[in-house]
């Protein structure tokens, strides 16, 4: 079963052929960094007209790379939701029309759950049916929460963050401290060999004890990043002069060490609540090294697996999308032929 998946949920406009829910036979990326850097962010307009004009150069490329021809795509897959409107509209108007041309299946994917299943990506991804119940840090640049897989398929949302994503955070600081958008990648780059305790940035929501509920989740594994951002702002406020004076390294790793840190208490704490033996961290932000081995600090110490996720399939990608509607997992996609798409789809939380 070869699916062709396509991905433009946001900046990224994606194509990959994907058999059997495992093997990535291509993955392409465009990325719009370039035509939205200017603006400091993502801007929605110029996102959607990005897809319109680039997308059937990425199928073509996708179909190229796996040495595929039109017949030999068995189903169409694409992100349905979360995401831009615009932007989603563009991905599956344009897989609706390839679905109907060919007559093959339209299957829609829930973007975060695709993220959740990219662990499973690649060479030395692990088993789903040994690793499971898995415990996933999702950190995108529009979400971030602790997601239970407790079995294929089935997962709990313990815990999310009640405004900013870390991704976002990131993005924000940046901009603060002068660095290009994608901020995650240049806060990473600019903290190089700066000190992350330098600062005593705030980091996350106050601690509540387990019983305190939100949106029916434990306080305690929830995140808040709107308060960081602003500290930061106050602090160069008050120190004018830090960059200049040659602080931005001492800066970016202390902002980046106080989401990780958060990222981390969070994480702790739902492996201690779970009793989880695996854990693994998906979506753009979990590209940073430093997180990456804050992660395998935690596991070992705890001593439960990690599994990183390939850089590859970390960012937005369509092989995610492709694979996971090739998985056979129950309820992994959707019928998406009369079916339309959802900006605020949210993980179906058992
Ligand atoms: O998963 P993703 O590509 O798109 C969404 O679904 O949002 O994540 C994008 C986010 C951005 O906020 C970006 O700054 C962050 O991932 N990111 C990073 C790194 N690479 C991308 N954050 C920290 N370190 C990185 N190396
Ligand atoms: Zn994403």
């Amino acid at each position: 079963m070869k699916i062709l998946g396509i991905e433009t949920s946001c900046d990224e406009t994606a194509a990959a052929i994907v058999r059997n829910g495992v093997e990535v036979l291509s993955n392409e990326v465009y990325s719009q960094v370039a035509q939205h850097e200017p603006y400091g962010g993502v801007v929605p307009e110029l996102a959607s007209r990005c897809h319109v004009e680039v997308l059937p150069g990425v199928v073509g490329r996708a179909l190229a790379a796996a040495g595929q021809a039109w017949p030999g795509v068995d189903a169409i897959a694409v992100t349905y939701g979360p995401g831009l409107a615009s932007s989603l509209l563009i991905g599956v108007a344009a897989a609706k029309s390839l679905a109907l041309r060919l007559n093959k299946p339209l299957r829609g994917v829930n973007h975060l759950e695709a993220h959740l299943y990219s662990v499973f990506l690649g060479e030395h991804a692990p088993d789903p049916h040994v690793v499971c119940p898995l415990l996933v840090l999702l950190v995108t640049g529009g979400h971030t929460c602790l997601v239970l897989v407790r079995e294929p398929g089935v997962y709990q949302l313990l815990g999310r963050t009640l405004d900013d994503a870390a991704g976002e955070a990131l993005d924000k600081g940046a901009s603060l401290l002068g660095l290009r958008y994608p901020g995650g990648p240049a806060i990473e780059v600019a903290a190089g060999e700066g000190n992350p305790v330098a600062i005593a940035f705030p980091r996350g929501l106050r601690q509540g004890n387990a019983s305190q509920q939100v949106h029916g989740m434990r306080r305690d594994l929830c995140f808040s990043f709107s308060g960081l951002k602003t500290s930061l702002l106050y602090h160069l406020k008050k120190h004018p002069d830090a960059i200049a004076n040659g602080g931005l390294p001492d800066l970016a790793a202390s902002y980046q060490e106080a989401v990780f840190q958060a990222l981390l208490d969070r994480t702790r704490r739902a492996l201690e609540h779970t009793g989880a033996a695996h854990v693994a961290c998906v979506g753009g932000v979990a590209r940073n090294q430093r997180l990456g081995r804050l992660l395998g600090e935690l596991s070992r110490a705890m001593g439960v697996q990690i599994h990183q996720t390939q850089p590859g399939y970390c960012t937005d990608n369509a092989a995610m999308i492709a694979a996971l509607a090739g998985s056979g997992w129950p309820h992994a996609s959707i019928d998406l032929m009369m079916e339309d798409i959802d900006p605020n789809l949210a993980i179906r939380s058992a």
